[in-house]
């Protein structure tokens, strides 16, 4: 056993797609180099859990962690059940959108695996993300444990063969965080109602969000025109509001981000709270957005850049 081991994790940015990818529709996701998850793993007497969201004995995890806690306990029953202290360091805000949860669970898991000197395949660490992802959301579509694990921009369809994006081009963009949690979990159970009650309202909206994915990935791959993928992604934000996942904090932010210039701007991930993506012209359009969105009182922001040298 190795005397200090290390996992790292990456978060991950939904582009386009959210909540579509539920019901099979495409979504393009992208690994967030700028918010990492980095997790230590040394020897301890009693298996124990050092974070900013919780300090204690793995048995005393609270219900929020029961995903991290299954995949960590079945883990050391495999390595024989040796105790373990696991320190996780993480600058992905909680419940933003952002994947959290799979990152923290990726690099845990990694931490241990090179802990317990034992290989690790991408197919086993998907696994060990899926199964904790399905314990903390219920039904994810499986796009947030994919980005983290493969750390690889990705064109997501569930249930379909993985399939990575290669951007053409370097695109611009700047991510705010609202401050507000994102209720994901209500977020996706309610379109799944609002798609019960009223199909032949909202399924088109549902459509239409996987066509808007598909423009975007051409976009991407070929030339990129910022002004229509802006268009785009500001079309899809109008979508997800008729479909109820967004919310005023949001929508405060993805004004600020149009007005001062952003091509186009969207919410990122489950909604009601959470982050904003804007796409911007050039570095100098994402320091303009990005100090407005401050000033107009985003908790973080960040000038996220992908494509070339940065996938
Ligand atoms: O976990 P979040 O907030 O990044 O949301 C994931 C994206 C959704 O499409 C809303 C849900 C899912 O399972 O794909």
């Amino acid at each position: 056993m190795a005397a200090l081991a290390t996992g790292i994790a990456t978060a991950k940015l939904i582009l386009c797609g959210e909540h579509a990818v539920v019901y099979g529709e495409p979504a393009i996701s992208v690994p967030f180099s700028q918010a990492i998850v980095k997790t230590d793993v040394t020897e301890a007497t009693e298996t124990s859990f050092s974070s900013a969201f919780f300090e204690g004995s793995l048995d005393e995890m609270p219900a929020f962690l029961a995903g991290i806690k299954e995949i960590t306990e079945q883990i050391l029953r495999r390595m024989g059940d040796k105790k373990v202290m696991i320190n996780v360091m993480s600058d992905v805000p909680i419940g933003r959108g952002l994947g959290s949860s799979a990152a923290v669970a990726a690099s845990i898991v990694r931490g241990l695996y090179v802990y317990f000197k034992q290989p690790l395949t991408e197919k086993e660490l998907l696994h060990w993300v899926n199964q904790s992802e399905k314990i903390a959301h219920g039904k994810p579509s499986g796009v947030d444990a994919v980005t983290v694990v493969t750390g690889k921009p990705v064109w997501f369809e569930k249930d379909k063969s993985l399939e990575l994006i290669h951007f053409n081009q370097k695109a611009h963009f700047v991510v705010a965080d609202t401050g507000v949690p994102s209720e994901t979990r209500s977020a996706v159970l309610d379109v799944g109602h609002l798609l019960q009650n009223d199909p032949q309202l909202y399924q088109p909206m549902i459509i239409k969000l996987g066509d808007i994915s598909r423009e975007i990935k051409k976009y991407f791959e070929t030339n990129l025109d910022v002004a229509q993928v802006g268009l785009l992604m500001t079309e899809a934000q109008k979508l997800l509001e008729k479909l109820t996942v967004s919310d005023a904090s949001l929508e405060k932010l993805i004004r600020t981000a149009l007005e001062n210039g952003a091509a186009g701007a969207k919410l990122t991930g489950g909604g009601r709270g959470g982050c904003i993506i804007s796409l911007v012209e050039n570095q100098e359009s994402a320091r303009k957005v990005a100090d407005a969105l401050q000033r107009g009182g985003a908790a973080r922001v960040w000038i996220f850049t992908i494509g070339e040298d940065n996938q």
